[in-house]
Formats: C-alpha cells, structure tokens, sequence
C-alpha cells in the first residue's frame, strides 16, 4: 500500500470482481447479454439485494436512506471525522451492458477490500455509495439519489416525480421498503472529505491513446426538456393534406432542429439527442393528433448550451406555428458542469504514478452521481478503458486488466485520502 513504506502492497481480486460484474448482469428484465434495471422493477430489487451482500462479504456495514442509496462504511479510527466516499449505481437502462456504473459500485467494494487485506487501517471512514437512480428511465430524471444528497432538487419536487404509469417516487419507495422523510436524504455540510467514483470511461479516447486510466477534471452539464405536442387526428385517407396538423412532423421538425442548432452552437461539446419520441394514436391508417419528444441537450459549456437551447426553442415555435399545433416546452433539469477538485484529481494521479500506470486528464462528457458529489465534497473520477467507446449497449466492455487498474488506483487513492 502506498500510503505508507511500512504497508504490504495491496492486490486485487480481479477473477473475484469478474465474477460479480457477470454474477450482478445476470440480474435483468432482459435476457442476457442485455442489461435492464430499472430503478424499484423486480430486477433492481434483485440487483440490490445482490449489492447488500456483496457490501457485506467485502466486510463492510451497510445502510440505507429513504430514497434507497445504499451505503456500505468502513469506519476507521477517528469515525468522527468526514468520510472518504466512493460508489456509483447499478441501474442500467433499457438495453445496456453490464459495466456502466457497476464497476464503480462492486470496484469499490473490491478496492476496499483489498486494503483490508493489505492490513491497511483507515484513519477517516470509507464510504461507497450505491446511489439509487442514476439513469433517468422511471422519472425522466437521472442522478435522483445523488440529487437529493447534495440538496440539489427539493423533496417536494422530488416527492410529486411520476413514471410512465403515473405513479409517484413516494408510492414506489414505499412498495420498495423505503420509509422515512425524504429531506433526510441530504448530506449534512462536510459529511465527505472527498469523493472519487471509478467508472468506464463511456467514449473513445483512452482505448485509443493506449492509456489505462482517465482522471476526470471536469463533467458536462446535461439538461433535459419535455415537449408535448397537440395537434389533430383524423381518417388518413379522407383528410387532406392542406387540412392537416400533424402533432408528428411538427415533432418531427423540432428533433431536426435540435441536430441543426447543436451543430451550429459554435462548441464542439455541445450535443443533442432526442431520445423519446412517441405519438397517438400509433396507427397506421390515422393523423398522429399528440407527439412527445424528450430532448437531451449537454455541453461543457453553460453559454454555448443556452445559445442552442434558445435557438432549439424558436424553431419549434416556429414549425408549430406552421402546422397549427399547439405545444408545451418544459425543462426537466438543466444543471449547471462540474469541476473535479485540483487536489484530489492531483492525488489520484499521483496513485498512477506510483503504480507505473499512464493517465489522462479528462472531460467526462456522461453525466454521473459525481455531478451532484461535487456540489457537495472534494470530488474527481477515475475512467477506465472500453471496448470502441461502447455504452448504454449490450456489448460494451471492459477488460478485467483494465478494471483492475481502475480498482487498483482507486484503493491507493481511498487509501492516501482517508490515510
Ligand atoms: C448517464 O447515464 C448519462 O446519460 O450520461
Ligand atoms: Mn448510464
Ligand atoms: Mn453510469
């Protein structure tokens, strides 16, 4: 270990991880290779139980907030001094692999216990954080659990969140086992002396520099807009183009005219996505009367972003207004990038140095809970390699020896901070 001469070297269990990545992917809505883990489905219920245990075989207490974030501490010997935290989440959208955010949940239970091994003896407490609702599915808003630590959305708003189906975050935690107030999810001020979230790196760029690990200094703003659209049906044979107001193509207009504006935004991390899309009635031979778009917009920048929001907004007005439909625009989130702490981010580095690993400052163009740590601690990130850049896909990878680097810089760095 070195945070200190006297110290065994710490190892890592890569086999043993490996095991649990493809142990915790067999946990899925989905047949596999597909990972789906939507937050309080049965497969998330399955899946947290799966990570209480894990919590505890790595030798560590666990508990759990009323919004469902479960916390797996080491205390160390000054317990009254803020802890050093590390986590992510074990949700996974539709359709995804089995790495994004799992390696930075069972990595840190990994990294952790490799210190222990290493007879390490913490002088803060070691915290990881399974953070509940990373990905947006249910609510339409991500980063739920870790929003609510940092006090970054109110519990009312919180509490009136509804899914699809019209169910309320308070009547699913309840069904999930989650008591208690919401607002005493938020961190008291100080609780972590620092937070570092070890994650794939979900892009191209260390597999194709041949550099191990990627040590974030600054994560992009996401912000996300919900857009309804009423226009009016009718029989498509018998109504005739010039009567129609199709709720659909003006849609269609506005997913192209946020391509058009991200383009034009003069940055270029500005990207734009719309993810869902659906109409009604979803019939072949009727005029879609309602369009629902949801729209993804992120930069690393605030300024280049609401230039093409703004611009993203004009143009619907403007097709609406050409089509005679009528429409609501409503954000969803817009919040603000994040910056990773120079010390921390510097300390984390100095990890790669000690163990001969090659790293790489770095932009995360992903949001994580680490967005919200941020607001809140000391915070910086720790990537590691994937296959082409693949996420959010049934086939993203990452090689054991790459996980097992990112845990192995993790460990150090846990260990020099709560050292
Ligand atoms: C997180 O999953 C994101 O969408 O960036
Ligand atoms: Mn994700
Ligand atoms: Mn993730």
């Amino acid at each position: 270990m070195s945070t200190s001469n006297s110290e065994p070297k710490i190892t890592i269990d890569s086999a043993g991880l490996a095991r649990r990545i493809d142990e915790l992917a067999l946990i899925s809505e989905a047949p596999a290779p597909v990972v789906t883990r939507v937050l309080f489905s049965e497969a998330d219920m399955r899946g947290r139980e799966y990570v209480r245990r894990a919590a505890r075989e790595a030798g560590l207490a666990v508990r759990e907030d009323p919004v469902g974030n479960i916390f797996a501490r080491w205390d160390g010997s000054e317990p009254g001094l803020p802890a050093v935290g590390s986590g992510s989440h074990t949700d996974a959208i539709p359709n995804a692999g089995r790495y994004d955010g799992v390696v930075g949940v069972l990595g840190a239970f990994e990294a952790l216990a490799a210190l222990k091994r290493a007879g390490f003896r913490p002088r803060r407490s070691l915290e990881v954080v399974m953070f509940t609702s990373e990905e947006p599915t249910r609510f339409g808003l991500g980063c739920l659990g870790s929003r609510l630590m940092a006090g970054s959305i109110s519990v009312k708003k919180a509490a009136a969140l509804r899914d699809r189906e019209g169910r309320t975050l308070d009547e699913l935690r309840a069904a999930a086992g989650y008591a208690g107030p919401l607002r005493s999810v938020r961190l008291p001020p100080g609780y972590y002396h620092a937070f570092v979230e070890l994650h794939i790196e979900q892009g191209p760029i260390l597999e194709k520099e041949g550099i191990p690990i990627g040590i974030v200094e600054h994560i992009a703003g996401p912000s996300s807009y919900r857009v309804t659209l009423h226009g009016e049906g009718g029989h498509a044979g018998a109504v005739l183009m010039p009567a129609r107001h199709d709720a659909m193509l003006a849609g269609a207009e506005i997913a192209l005219a946020v391509e058009r504006a991200v383009l034009n935004s003069g940055s270029p991390d500005t990207v734009g996505t719309v993810g869902v899309f659906r109409i009604e009635p979803g019939a072949v031979n009727s005029v879609p009367f309602k369009a629902y778009l949801e729209i993804d917009l992120r930069d690393a920048r605030l300024d280049t972003r609401s230039k093409a929001l703004a611009e993203i907004r004009g143009s619907a007005v403007k097709a609406c207004e050409g089509r005679g439909v009528s429409m609501e625009f409503e954000e969803i989130n817009a919040d603000p990038p994040a910056a990773g702490d120079p010390e921390t981010v510097a300390i984390a580095e100095k990890s790669c140095a000690k163990l001969g690993l090659r790293s790489l400052r770095m932009v995360s163009r992903a949001y994580h809970d680490s967005l919200f740590m941020a607001r809140v601690s000391p915070t910086t990130m720790i990537f590691i390699p994937c296959r082409n850049g693949w996420s959010h896909r049934p086939e993203e990878f990452s090689t054991p020896g790459h996980i097992a680097s990112g845990v192995e810089v993790l460990a150090h760095t846990l260990g020099r901070l709560a050292a």
